[in-house]
């Protein structure tokens, strides 16, 4: 324990053993502390710095108490840091040391999209646990993920980070991860801080533009945008970032509902809240702040406790404090949110990095792990036969993303070196000797529009029994501030393919992207498709496992896949509408000339992309196939309070062992609101063996089906419900039960 604070806590220990109190040893080591600090050293800990100054510089803020945080230090000197803040500031409080830890530290997971289709939350607590323990072991005990904002326009370059679409999957899938980054307990050493971010609704910026305003009103908020968010505070996230957007006009940085309301009053977070880069600061520019100190005040009040990166609070709250614009005790709850979480991760006792450990970077488990999360992510979409390869085969490599060691890691990969990761290629080389391949890029990257080297393409095509195009995009294309208006394969790649399949030989498409980009006019020139979201340091190997069959496809889509880029926003979870789009229409080619205006006999589709998405969400293919039979409820009645099972017989009906993601979808069919058409409720990783068939039961406890209806009040209203379980969204056995 730090001397500095031993001789106040124990006296405090002490008067406390005579009291009777609720009070914890942690409350008492935070008042002790709190009753030490000047208001400077108080603001300090409110104070996010990044690292872009001279150490010096830097070590004498930390000296004085100015600093609280940071982000972006230097590894080799985070000791050196720590130990001024240790030893040479008066109270001797320890740095939080954060840093964008999103999928993976030097071992490099798949895209957070890529991980949600996994259905599988053990897949993401292992790639939360082996980034933790990486980064840990540099020193960073705060890591700035999940990323919880349900995303659906795939325009939007975040969407890579995201959990995909639906708030119960980025629900499910973010608490594993935040069970992953944090471990058993906050104190372990291997343990970091999760930040469930960006509170709230940024993933519905308008036009899928980054950083724009969203329109989301209160009611979508409740039921659409912050389950995921309540589900990781229920996990124990012990941070939570604000997003950039206004929504309907109130910036996250100073929106005292988000902040106060429903973190603090309903859900009772005591971790603490960080704003996002300059998300402050730019209030300003939003225009609901009129200067930097206006920001201070706005957001102090607001609930935000630590100011990432715009100094805002160091500079204006001690004047804002004196005036009484801010009071004292928001500064002291802010301070204790953040001592709090320094507490539990046993920062006082312990705050530095152990150099003598043997380094846990790249450990083979690691690795294996990385390559069944990549296995599980990646999606077939379709196949006419020609997957899986046979070792036999000779086959042409193809395409830019075959060898592209630092694209397959994705956006967010800061601390993933190119040299580690292994690609298609590679792997081919090293794992699959036996095969024989003629490699031709074809083009350079994805970008690429330079085509002279389709000719060659076209030879190395020639030479062998069947093509494997690696398609999809540059990590670059993806992610944060990286948004698109135009989604279809980039560069020249489309011709490519097109160049591929005039040859004649069975063409298998791989995509590595970081969004579901419109693949619909490609689909033609490929006789299969899988798709894997930027897959990682082992997406190589993954990716050849299951092309040449050693490992079967089970990855499932957490988003719906558009054919047009018009198309968006297409979600499966939608409402009704009171024209529901039939499965005809008039296609826009057989309307008549000088047709006479009508709407009547038409629905809610577009005349030219009809009512369906090209791929619905939870869809996905396996070498073998899986028959739905015999959907039982346990009742058909249920009273709020009560459970309804649901149990169907899946058989595998192939002779290829495989693994099924079955999912159970619902239905309320009238509500006090218009519902969606169907939310996903639960999913199941089911493996069976070629001819296996198995029982697979869903218990639904009916609160689940609570949502904020009309009078904005959380219950689940009576009513007939339908219910399915279904390998995606589109489809699925179907019941019916009723709530009383
Ligand atoms: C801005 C991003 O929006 C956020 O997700 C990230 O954690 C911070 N920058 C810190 O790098």
């Amino acid at each position: 324990m730090n001397k500095k604070l031993f001789i106040p806590l124990v006296a405090a220990t002490a008067l406390a053993a005579c009291q009777p109190t609720t009070e914890t040893a942690e409350d008492r080591f935070i008042d002790q502390l709190l009753s030490q600090m000047t208001l400077e050293e108080k603001i300090g800990q409110m104070n996010q710095l990044n690292f872009d100054q001279p150490l010096d510089t830097v070590k004498a803020q930390v000296r004085r108490g100015e600093i609280g945080s940071m982000l972006n230090i230097p590894v080799d000197i985070i000791n050196e840091v720590q130990r001024t803040a240790m030893e040479e500031s008066r109270l001797g409080i320890p740095l939080i040391i954060g840093r964008d830890v999103i999928h993976g530290y030097k071992t490099v997971f798949p895209i957070p999209l890529g991980q949600a289709a996994s259905f599988n939350p053990q897949v993401v607590e292992d790639g939360g646990r082996v980034a933790a323990i990486e980064a840990t072991s540099q020193g960073m005990r705060w890591t700035f993920a999940p990323m919880l904002d349900v995303s659906r326009d795939a325009r939007w370059g975040r969407i890579a980070e995201s959990l995909g679409e639906d708030p119960y999957l980025a629900a499910e899938l973010g608490a594993a991860m935040v069970r992953g980054f944090q471990g058993d307990s906050l104190n372990d050493p291997t343990s970091m801080a999760a930040c469930a971010k960006h509170f709230v609704g940024y993933g519905a910026s308008e036009g899928g533009r980054d950083y724009n305003s969203t329109q989301i009103p209160l009611r979508s908020l409740r039921n659409v945008y912050l389950p995921p968010f309540q589900r990781a505070i229920e996990t124990g996230a012990a941070t939570v970032m604000t997003s950039f957007n206004d929504n309907d006009g109130v910036p996250s940085s100073c929106n005292d509902f988000l902040l106060r309301t429903v973190l603090r009053d309903e859900w009772r977070f005591d971790g603490f809240v960080v704003s996002d880069w300059n998300s402050m600061g730019e209030m300003m520019a939003h225009g609901v702040a009129a200067d930097r100190k206006d920001v201070a005040r706005l957001s102090a009040n607001a609930g935000l406790d630590m100011e990432m990166v715009s100094y805002t609070y160091m500079d204006y709250l001690p004047e804002l404090v004196a005036e009484g614009a801010v009071p004292m005790e928001h500064i002291d709850q802010a301070v204790r949110n953040i001592l709090r979480i320094k507490y539990r991760l046993g920062l006082f006792d312990n705050p530095y990095i152990d150099t003598d450990k043997p380094s846990p970077l790249y450990a083979e488990e690691h690795l294996q792990k990385a390559r069944t999360a990549a296995t599980q992510s990646a999606i077939l979409l379709k196949n006419d036969g020609v997957l899986p390869l046979k070792t036999s085969q000779t086959v042409a490599i193809i395409g830019p993303m075959a060898d592209a060691p630092h694209d397959q890691l994705g956006t967010w990969s800061f601390d993933g070196e190119q040299s580690h990761t292994v690609t298609p290629l590679k792997a081919l080389q090293t794992e699959y000797k036996q095969v024989k391949y003629h490699y031709e890029p074809g083009l350079r990257y994805s970008r690429d529009t330079n085509t002279d080297r389709f000719q060659a393409v076209k030879r190395a095509v020639r030479q062998s029994d069947v093509a494997v195009v690696f398609v999809g995009e540059e990590a670059i294309l993806s992610g944060e501030a990286h948004s698109l208006s135009n989604i279809n394969l980039i560069g020249k790649q489309s011709d490519l393919l097109q160049a591929v399949k005039s040859v004649g030989k069975p063409v298998v498409m791989v995509v590595m992207a970081g969004r579901p980009l419109t693949i619909e006019r490609d689909l033609p020139y490929a006789d299969a498709v899988l798709y894997s979201f930027h897959p990682g340091t082992m997406g190589g190997p993954a990716i050849l496992d299951l092309l040449f069959g050693r490992e079967n496809p089970s990855g499932k889509l957490p988003v719906t896949f558009v054919r047009e880029v018009g198309q968006i926003p297409m979600y499966y979870n939608h409402h009704n509408t009171g024209r529901p789009a039939q499965d005809w229409f008039t296609p826009i080619d057989q309307i008549p000339l000088n047709a006479q205006q009508t709407s009547l006999g038409n629905t809610s589709f577009y005349l030219d992309s009809g009512r369906d998405p090209l791929f619905p969400f939870g869809y996905g293919l396996s070498y073998t196939r899986f028959e739905y039979a015999n959907l039982r409820l346990s009742d058909t009645v249920a009273s709020p309070t009560g459970v309804i099972t649901a149990t169907a017989t899946i058989k595998n009906v192939g002779t290829t062992d495989g693994t099924e993601v079955v999912q159970l979808y619902v239905r309320d069919l009238v509500g006090s609101i218009a519902r969606p058409v169907r939310e996903l409720k639960g999913f199941q990783r089911v493996h069976l063996k070629a001819g296996e068939s198995k029982a697979v039961t869903f218990t639904l406890p009916v609160q689940d089906l609570a949502f904020y209806g009309k009078d904005l009040v959380k219950k689940v209203e009576p009513g007939k419900f339908h219910l399915w379980i279904a390998p995606n969204s589109a489809e699925g056995l179907q019941s019916e039960f009723r709530v009383k």
